[in-house]
């Protein structure tokens, strides 16, 4: 038979298909396990080296039965070789096979028995390849049918569904190990004295100005009482300082100044000093703010 496939790039095919079963197979992390494992490489070059072997067995082969051959079958085979794909015999065979055509000299035979003003009709065959993928549809729609009808497996507008509601999990699960990413829903209150005294030096450099160093209010209002403008508890402080205050109060976005875990730890702060009584404090602004009604309202 005639070769399509000359032996080297057959060696390199081969070779790469065991390569990736390999790196497929061997579980090795992150880096690739011929990197990981020396091993492998040891066993890759193995493979390589008998892969040639192989080949040349099987063309030494080839050539001692080409020697054997009559005369003339060698010229046959000579030919053959050098005939264009679509011209050798097996190639022929093949179309045949898939086709099933009958050579246009023998047409006569599949003439129907009939002959509408000159216009007359072939009985031909239907080909292999089409009744064999026709086959191929009846059963793909037979497994469909009881897969996604009968057993209710997800279809594709369910499969969204649930990778989303899949995603949203991760995401949160990300949140909470990543504090960088924190937001107003996200965050919580600290009280271990450690993150307070960050907050409060934070709160010294960046706050005081407006605030003054005790919180007690100046240009910006009072933070240690019950009256908020823009709403109390940690979430609302934490959404203030990230977002700022309504447009021209003054009080800015600290986004991109302030990473959200050092706001968070400056609205811990200021939430400690919740009763603090400064001394002349500014009197109070916003609306009384009470944790618990809060809390229920949200429900
Ligand atoms: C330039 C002055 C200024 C600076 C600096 C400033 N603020 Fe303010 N802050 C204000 C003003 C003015 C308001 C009132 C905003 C409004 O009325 O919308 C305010 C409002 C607030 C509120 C909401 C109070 C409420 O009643 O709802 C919080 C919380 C707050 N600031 C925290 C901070 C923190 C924390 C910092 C430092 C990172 C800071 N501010 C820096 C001026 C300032």
């Amino acid at each position: 038979m005639k070769k399509i496939i000359p032996a080297y790039l057959r060696v390199i095919v081969l070779f790469f298909i065991i390569f990736g079963l390999i790196e497929y197979f061997i579980d090795s992390g992150n880096r690739p396990a011929f990197l990981k494992f020396p091993m492998v490489n040891v066993i890759l070059l193995v493979v390589l080296i008998l892969l040639i072997a192989i080949e040349a067995v099987i063309s030494a082969a080839d050539n001692i039965v080409y020697q054997l051959l009559p005369e003339e079958e060698k010229a046959r085979l000579a030919a053959e070789e050098l005939k264009p794909l679509r011209e050798s015999v097996w190639f022929k065979n093949l179309m045949k096979k898939l086709t099933k055509t009958v050579p246009i000299e023998e047409e006569g035979s599949l003439l129907l028995n009939h002959d509408y003003d000159g216009i007359k009709e072939l009985d031909n065959n239907l080909p292999p390849w089409w009744v064999y993928s026709f086959y191929a549809c009846i059963v793909f729609a037979a497994i469909y049918l009881v897969r996604f009808e009968i057993l209710g497996a997800d279809n594709q507008e369910m499969e969204l569904k649930k990778e989303l509601a899949q995603a949203k999990i991760e995401v949160a699960e990300y949140m909470k190990n990543a504090p960088d990413l924190m937001d107003e829903k996200s965050v919580t209150q600290l009280t271990d004295p450690a993150d307070l005294a960050i907050g409060k030096t934070l709160f010294e450099n960046n706050c005081a100005a407006c605030h003054r160093a005790d919180a007690g209010g100046q240009i910006g209002p009072n933070l240690t009482d019950d009256h908020w403008i823009l709403g109390g508890g940690i979430k609302n402080i934490f959404h203030t300082i990230t977002n700022g205050g309504r447009d021209g109060k003054g009080m800015i976005s600290w986004k991109g100044t302030l990473k959200p875990k050092e706001i968070q730890k400056i609205a811990s702060y200021i939430m400690s000093l919740k009763g603090s009584n400064p001394k002349d404090p500014k009197a109070p602004d916003g609306d009384l703010w009470v944790e618990e009604i809060a809390a229920a309202e949200a429900k």
